[in-house]
């Protein structure tokens, strides 16, 4: 099975729970060899804690283990996209790489595959573009990474066949958003087609039904919704929201 590594970013709250079982099986350790009699029972709890915390850890560290993608939001993205006719493909937002690994089985070897992304490491720790290029070419893609900002892309119009946006627009401020998918309008031409997968979640600061927000978003920048689809998030109550669009 393939390696991946996203970065630190998901090792984080990992690291975390790891690192608060191990200091209370410490102290519950501690506790045992230094003070006797009274202090047995407050070892024995600290150890009960502990044992709950571990496991708890454990299945964090493995629900899914950060080394690899949960690939199924990405099947369902790409099923829905015309990946195998397309010449030029690009991933906005590409980030570490993640997007870029779940696309890839669904892309023909001709095909150009840009990942775009602003690699701001302040936001998230090791998102660079050689650990894009890296992740795409582990999953058999050779990916250009390209730096820039989503709402002023370096691509020239008309330029892209398919254009994925995986869980990026929601990061956006929400006065970006409208720019942003104005851009992609204009690298994929008339004959394109933007498939959008976002969480259930409007940019910071806007109230509104995220799927009703999106579809609104989309239509405004000058494409016609072809489908809107909700795909279950594993583990979670809620639903991507899923959107293919052409220009009008
Ligand atoms: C949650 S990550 C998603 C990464 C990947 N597409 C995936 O599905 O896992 C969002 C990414 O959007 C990028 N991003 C945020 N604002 C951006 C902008 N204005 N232009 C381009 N990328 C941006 C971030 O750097 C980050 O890598």
């Amino acid at each position: 099975m393939a390696a991946y590594y996203f970065g630190v970013y998901h090792w984080r709250r990992r690291f975390r729970s790891v690192a608060s079982a191990t200091g209370m099986m410490c102290l519950a350790a501690l506790f045992r060899r230094r003070w006797s009699l009274g202090s047995t029972a407050l070892a024995a709890a600290l150890a009960i804690g502990a044992t709950a915390r571990g496991i708890r850890a454990l299945s964090r560290v493995l629900s899914p283990p950060p080394w690899t993608i949960e690939r199924y939001k990405y099947n369902a993205l790409a099923a829905r996209l015309p990946l195998g006719e397309s010449e030029c493909v690009l991933d906005v937002g590409c980030g570490t790489g993640r997007s870029l690994v779940g696309l890839a089985p669904h892309l023909p070897s001709s095909a150009t595959v840009l990942g775009l992304d602003v690699f701001d490491d302040r936001v998230i720790l090791g998102n660079a573009p050689g650990l894009a290029r890296r992740n795409a070419a582990i999953a058999g893609l050779d990916a250009m990474p390209i730096e820039g900002d989503g709402t002023c892309l370096p691509i020239a119009s008309g330029s892209v066949d398919t254009v994925a946006a995986c869980r990026v627009l929601h990061d956006l401020p929400a006065a970006s958003i409208d720019p942003a998918l104005r851009e992609l309008h204009r690298v994929c031409g008339t004959d394109g087609v933007i498939g959008v997968l976002e969480l259930p979640l409007t940019p910071e600061g806007v109230d509104a039904d995220p799927e009703s927000y999106w579809r609104e978003r989309v239509l405004d920048a000058g494409f016609e919704t072809e489908r809107l689809d909700r795909v279950d998030r594993r583990g979670r109550d809620d639903q991507y929201v899923l959107l293919i669009a052409r220009p009008t």
